[in-house]
């Protein structure tokens, strides 16, 4: 990992303003989009389990994050994928599992092992066997990642009301895998 930055716990609720500059850098956000994501950030961190870490430069900046907690079926996110598993005979993977709601690096820090860092180092400190995730469903570097991991895709062509880009949802049992 990048030598001068720095993984571990943060208060996202307190940098949550920061964290959504660099989602907006990384993933492109509107600035409608910013205020929608903080009310929903915000709500998240409430939910049982919820955990965030952030990588942060020696001066205090926050240069990535990633933010997750114990699925939940009830919640809106597991709502939508449900279907899309059971078609594909996966949904117990909505059971017992850690979900990555969010994980993003400043495109100025990216490429350096700060987002390999960020996820497995959350998901070494979850409870659950698995974690599932959902990431839009084309070859990025987010993918990429991900099936470096050992995730796998559990379902593809998930939408989700008001994204325009289909989504793949992926699976993987924990420990993530390494090397
Ligand atoms: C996905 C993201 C968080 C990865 O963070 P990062 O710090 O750049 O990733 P790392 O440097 O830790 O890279 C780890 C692995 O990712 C994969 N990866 C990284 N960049 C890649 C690229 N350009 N193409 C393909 N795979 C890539 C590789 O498997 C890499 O492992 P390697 O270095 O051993 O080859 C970052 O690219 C990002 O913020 N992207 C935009 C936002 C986003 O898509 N977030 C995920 C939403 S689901």
């Amino acid at each position: 990992m990048e030598h001068e930055v720095a993984v571990g716990p943060v208060n996202l609720a307190a940098r949550v303003d920061d964290a959504l500059a660099v989602q907006a850098l990384a993933f492109g956000l509107s600035e409608d989009e910013i205020a929608i994501r903080r009310h929903i950030v915000l709500r998240h961190l409430l939910c049982p389990g919820a955990c965030a870490l952030g990588a942060t430069t020696p001066d205090g900046r926050l240069v990535g994050f990633v933010y997750g907690m114990p699925n939940d079926r009830t919640h809106w996110w597991s709502t939508v994928v449900e279907p899309y598993l059971r078609r594909s005979g996966s949904d117990d993977w909505l059971d017992d599992s850690f979900v990555i709601t969010e994980l993003h690096v400043h495109p100025a820090h990216q490429g350096r092992g700060i987002g390999r860092s960020l996820i497995t180092t959350i998901t070494d400190a979850a409870a659950q066997p698995r974690s599932i995730l959902s990431a839009i469903d084309t070859e990025s570097p987010a993918r990429g990642l991900y099936r470096a991991l050992g995730y796998q895709d559990l379902a593809r062509h998930v939408l989700f009301p008001s994204a325009p880009k289909p989504y793949a949802v992926m699976g993987a049992p924990l420990p993530l895998r390494r090397g």
